[in-house]
């Protein structure tokens, strides 16, 4: 059963959305926008689209946009839109055609992919030339320690699976440094174009004080790159 099928954890999961106290609406979605290009006429692929904001958004802006989550559970609450096509596949053999996609998108899903090498070849393969290709994932420093613990970095080095428990226990992730995530785009025949660590501001924690944590260490890594 997919992570996000599991009725325990995706009760905690929807709740942590609901509230807002995840870093969703305060950091990963301004973060992400902030990278995206205008999506009027664009074919785009949501990696990873969760219940479809990200895809929505893009759509209501006049993208075509697939959208693809392993997530049963995830797609049946997704919002529908004339111009989002949802998907269910696993990101770790989802075929696209050749050539078909200007922009492919991913929000806080590429670390439950194992061979980030290998998906990163398959978007290469599925964007035009110049197209772009924008993720965000968790920080690799957030990532590292084998031994879940939140503010220290360790292990860093030793890419791979990791266990922590999120909500339920057993959730499996996977560690990849900086370079090497980076390393793998160039490797594909990417140009990167913007590499971003968002923290949340000193204003923002006195509003949102739960926020105090992203300022210790950064939460989030956001790529974009484009296909040379
Ligand atoms: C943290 S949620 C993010 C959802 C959405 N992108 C958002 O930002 O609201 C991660 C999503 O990735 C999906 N996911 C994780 N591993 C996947 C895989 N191997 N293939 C497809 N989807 C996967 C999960 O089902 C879940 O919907």
């Amino acid at each position: 059963m997919a992570l996000y099928d599991d009725p325990a954890f995706l009760a905690g999961y929807r709740e942590l959305r609901r509230t807002g106290l995840g870093l969703n609406d305060e950091l990963e979605i301004p973060a992400m926008e902030a990278l995206l290009p205008s999506a009027a006429g664009l074919r785009v692929a949501d990696l990873g689209c969760g219940e479809g904001g990200l895809a929505v958004r893009l759509a209501a802006a006049g993208a075509s946009v697939v959208a693809v989550d392993a997530s049963a559970s995830m797609l049946s609450r997704a919002v529908q839109h004339p111009q989002i096509r949802y998907l269910q596949a696993d990101l770790a053999q989802l075929d696209l055609p050749e050539s078909s996609l200007d922009l492919v998108v991913s929000s806080l899903a590429l670390h439950y992919v194992d061979d980030f090498t290998g998906l990163v070849g398959r978007v290469a393969r599925w964007l035009v030339p110049g197209g772009q290709f924008v993720f965000s994932v968790e920080h690799p420093v957030v990532t590292a320690p084998v031994e879940a613990a939140d503010r220290v970095v360790d292990d860093y080095a030793d890419e791979g699976l990791r266990q922590r428990t999120w909500f339920v226990d057993g959730v499996i992730k996977y560690h990849r440094t900086i370079g090497s995530t980076v390393e793998a785009l160039v490797a594909a025949g990417f140009v990167l174009e913007a590499l971003r660590e968002p923290q949340p501001s000193p204003g923002q924690v006195e509003r949102s004080p739960h926020l105090a944590v992203h300022r210790r260490r950064p939460p989030l890594l956001l790529i974009s790159v484009r296909r040379g």
